[in-house]
């Protein structure tokens, strides 16, 4: 592939320099962290910056976020991000920047379609009473599903760099896992049980009872519809396994890279820790760990934290001074604001410098360490997702 930047190359352990080297990042992390709004920031900030086509594939964004990019009412289908919504945010974007949201349903699909061995088969199983409320809610069906897309689109190279968001996951692992485990169960004794009876129209004595208590309680129908969706399933074996080793293969190559949101509070955090661990178990690429609603640093420097004191211990002094300054505001009630704003700024510091502390500890842990910081509004529009996108770039 081209390279597609035309300026000088970023500096190396820099989020600029990530995703300006690869072609797939994925965005994981624990649930509510940002790890949509921080996906989708990188990536336009790739498009702004970098150039080149810039997709972000993202998982059931915030309303807002997603009008902001474009996406409303739409599903797997990329659509571009208009310049409009760069220019209302003031930018210029050298290449072009495309979203994406997926579909669970409309991916399965399409997954039938492609993988079924001929047309009586995808009729079938797309009629399938069945098919349509399991694939939902099928063994990690989001999860395999997005990172089946993923390798989907990457295949079709419409795009120079895609960047992934993924779903909050209660198991962390679990989409880093999924295409293993699709692959495993398709090759699954469960499997072949399930579909046995119906293969062979033979009930097997061991299973005799069960099938008996089975068809009184759920009705032959039922199961001869659940056997014959399996069958039909099954005949889409092979293609299966073998995309999920594909999938697998992508990911851990070298095109492939993984950034780890998280926020620095104590159980987000023990998650990320995990999650980064886990990654380079796997022999995946850990490319960044990305610090969301950090304080800012203003709150750890020592002049600032001197004129809270004295705000808070001087506040008797300072509100006979400044009361004739706010309209003749009661000197009681000034002296008190100060008080507690004097306060209140020393506690955030207490704050602000445990979480430098826990950065420091971090620091090696992945070739880059970005943080970004509190945004007193949430990032809901286009300029909001520049302003976390230059904060990343640390700009
Ligand atoms: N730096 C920030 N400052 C202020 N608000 C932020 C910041 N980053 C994200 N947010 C807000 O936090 C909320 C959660 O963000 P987001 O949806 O990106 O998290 P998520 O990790 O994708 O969540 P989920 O795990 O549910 O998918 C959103 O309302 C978003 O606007
Ligand atoms: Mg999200």
């Amino acid at each position: 592939m081209a390279p597609r930047r035309a300026t000088p190359a970023p500096a190396v352990g820099s989020l600029d320099g990530l995703l300006a080297s690869r072609e797939i990042v994925v965005a994981c992390g624990p649930g509510g962290v940002g790890k949509t709004t921080t996906a989708a920031a990188a990536a336009a900030m790739a498009a702004a910056r970098g150039g080149g086509k810039v997709l972000v594939l993202t998982i059931d964004p915030a309303r807002r976020l997603a009008n902001a990019l474009g996406l409303d009412g739409i599903g797997n289908t990329e659509r571009r991000v208009p310049d409009d919504a760069f220019a209302s945010a003031g930018v210029r974007p050298r290449g072009e920047l495309y979203a994406a949201m997926l579909d669970t349903q409309e991916s399965w699909d399409a997954l039938v379609r492609h993988h079924a061995p001929d047309e009586r088969t995808r009729a079938a199983i797309l009629a399938n009473p069945l098919y349509r409320n399991i694939s939902g809610r099928f063994v990690q069906s989001h999860d395999y599903i997005a990172m089946e897309r993923l390798f989907e689109i990457h295949s079709e190279g419409a795009y120079d760099l895609i960047v992934v968001d993924t779903p909050p996951t209660r198991n962390a692992l679990d989409f880093l896992d999924a295409p293993e485990r699709m692959a495993e169960f398709f090759s699954s004794r469960l499997l072949r049980w399930l579909i046995l009876p119906y293969r062979s129209r033979l009930v097997n004595v061991a299973s005799k009872p069960f099938y008996q208590v089975a068809d009184r309680i759920l009705g032959t129908q039922f199961l001869t519809d659940i056997a014959e969706f399996f069958v039909l399933f099954q005949s889409m074996y092979a293609g299966f396994v073998e995309r999920a080793r594909a999938v697998q293969r992508l990911l851990a190559d070298r095109r492939s890279s993984f950034i780890v949101v998280s926020t620095l509070e104590t159980v987000p955090l023990r998650e990320a820790e995990f999650f980064a661990q886990a990654i380079t178990d796997r022999k995946l690429h850990l490319g960044a760990i990305v610090l969301n609603k950090v304080l800012p640093a203003y709150l750890r420097d020592p002049q600032a934290a001197t004129v809270a004191e004295r705000l808070r211990d001087r506040a008797d002094d300072i509100a006979e001074a400044v009361a004739p300054e706010l309209e003749g505001a009661d000197v009681a009630q000034v002296r008190r604001v100060l008080r507690e704003v004097g306060q209140n700024f020393m506690d955030y510091r207490v704050v602000a410098q445990s979480e430098a502390e826990m950065q420091a500890e971090l620091s090696t842990a992945a070739e880059t360490l970005v943080s970004v910081p509190y945004f007193e509004t949430d990032v809901h529009d286009f300029s909001g997702l520049m302003r976390l996108g230059a904060g990343l770039f640390g700009e």
